[in-house]
């Protein structure tokens, strides 16, 4: 018997339904407007890029590079060779296997290698067996695919994606800076908790191009948290840093520093403190750790030990967020956990979260494009987690989106029918909401569904109303009725 197991979704992966969906459009909605009014326009990317891209802007060592990518090769193995032979060759044409000069080789071989396969097995169905042998050559016959095939992810992020757009497109050729904006579906493999799922959805924006003045990294800011006002989002928290650059007299000196401090506390720190001495120091400052913080505390501070320029840089950006009326706190442990970050970053959290309280995060990443193959460029930007928002909103209480009908259709009778066909059509495209129930039924009953589709006005047709041509409106919160003619109607509709 077929198996009739019912599916669900898969986990950390959810469905968005109604009235929910409504909130969701909302934010949406309000990002492209308050977007627009800082003069920034949409991009969109793909959801599937080459695997390299984020181990190269990301970082291969991060966490979300190292553990949470769904990353899958192009050519995956297959049940029998010959398919395998179809799948490679299919992929070669397509561009799946880079056509350059070592791949031509490396398909040469692979194409020998087969064809030795199947003469020495007497044929390409006995390959199957099991025989050592064969499984040796089927390994050494992986291996080449492998080489010279592409892996693709799941992106888990977009600013990697943004920067290899503006590359792959010469946005510098435009008026710079470019400034840019995305909303989307992000993946990362993380066990799922509140406000923490494996499929989640970030709107995001980069400012790429153009010089790096302090007042790029103020207005993207002050862009954020007009956002989250109009939302009216309470109690957000701003914590912003600056992390320095990449040069011998900033950051690398202070990390070199914090390692030799580590060093000496080292026995008290936790197992993943320690091992990230010697690997990344800097993301022990990350560290949630209770029994960790009060060793955290006496830590050097990197602001101290920025470069003059990084120094003045800071000092710029916290002026002119103090210019646009901007409230920050400075919050010297404050890394992220990507490695393309330099001198600003910045986080804020939101009430009603739990332990995944930050709504959004973002930074300065100036080199990430040249390190993507790009020309020298300043980037800035950030990434709101937006189901992390909503839950928010949902808690302060702001997230009820009225979904109900202004008008509902109460009809009965034949000539009533036409003329409600006729109505529905006006008052829809005067932008009004209206239900026309499909089917005859007693005024009752239709007052009745009215009130459930939480509709404003119920709009009562009988033949009666149709001869004499005017129209009864009830207003559903009171029960009143008044009569109306066609133009009437719909001025009082606008009106109200
Ligand atoms: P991020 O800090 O990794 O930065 O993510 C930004 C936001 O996405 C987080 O603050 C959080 O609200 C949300 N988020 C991250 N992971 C999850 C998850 N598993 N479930 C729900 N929400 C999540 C970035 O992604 C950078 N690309 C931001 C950026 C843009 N920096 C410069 N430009």
């Amino acid at each position: 018997m077929a198996n009739k197991a019912k599916f669900q979704a898969i986990r950390g992966m959810r469905d968005f339904l109604p009235p929910e969906t409504a909130l969701w459009n909302r934010v949406e909605q309000t990002a492209h407007e308050v977007f627009g009014t800082f003069g920034f326009a949409d991009i969109r990317t793909p959801i599937l890029e080459a695997t390299d891209l984020f181990a190269r802007a990301v970082g291969d060592e991060t966490d979300i590079v190292s553990k949470e990518m769904y990353s899958f090769p192009a050519v995956r193995p297959q049940k029998s060779l010959e398919e395998l032979v179809g799948v490679v060759e299919r992929a070669f044409q397509g561009g799946e296997i880079d056509n350059t000069p070592e791949n031509q080789l490396r398909m040469a071989q692979f194409r020998n290698s087969v064809e030795s396969l199947f003469s020495a097995a007497g044929g390409a169905t006995a390959v199957v067996t099991s025989a050592p042998e064969t499984q040796i050559r089927l390994v050494e016959i992986y291996r080449v695919v492998d080489e010279m095939q592409r892996y693709f992810s799941l992106r888990p992020e977009a600013t990697a994606s943004v920067c290899r757009a503006y590359i792959e497109h010469n946005m510098q050729q435009l008026p710079q800076p470019a400034k840019l904006y995305y909303m989307g579906p992000m993946f990362r493999r993380e066990r799922p908790q509140k406000g923490r799922y494996r499929q989640f959805y970030q709107i995001g924006a980069e400012v790429l191009g153009g010089n790096d003045a302090p007042a790029i990294d103020a207005e993207v800011i002050e862009m954020v948290m007009t956002f989250f006002d109009k939302l009216e989002l309470p109690g957000l928290q701003l914590d912003i840093n600056s992390i320095g650059h990449n040069g011998p007299e900033c950051r690398p000196k202070y990390v070199e520093l914090l390692r030799e401090e580590l060093r000496k506390v080292k026995d008290h720190l936790g197992a993943d403190s320690q091992r990230r001495i010697e690997t990344n120091p800097l993301r022990v400052l990350d560290s949630k750790l209770e029994s960790e913080q009060a060793i955290i505390a006496k830590l050097p501070h990197i602001a101290d030990h920025l470069c003059d320029a990084c120094k003045t840089h800071y000092a710029e950006v916290k002026k002119q967020l103090q210019l646009r009326g901007v409230i920050y706190r400075e919050n010297w442990r404050l890394v992220r956990g990507l490695d393309y970050y330099m001198r600003t970053t910045f986080e804020i959290t939101a009430k009603g979260l739990g332990s995944q309280n930050a709504v959004c995060g973002g930074g300065r990443y100036d080199g990430l494009v040249e390190l993507l193959g790009g020309p020298p460029t300043k980037g800035i930007g950030f990434a709101i987690g937006e189901d992390r928002l909503i839950l928010s909103l949902q808690d302060a209480g702001k997230g009820v989106v009225r979904q109900g009908r202004d008008v509902y259709i109460a009809w009965m009778g034949e000539h009533a029918y036409t003329a409600a066909v006729r109505t529905a059509k006006f008052l829809r495209h005067a932008g009004f909401s209206v239900e026309l129930p499909p089917t005859e039924l007693k005024f009752g009953k239709a007052l009745e569904r009215a009130s459930k589709l939480d509709s404003r006005y119920a709009l009562i047709l009988g033949d009666n109303e149709v001869s004499e041509g005017f129209y009864t409106l009830k207003t559903l919160a009171d029960g009143t009725q008044q009569k109306f003619t066609e133009p009437e109607l719909l001025e009082f509709l606008q009106a109200s």
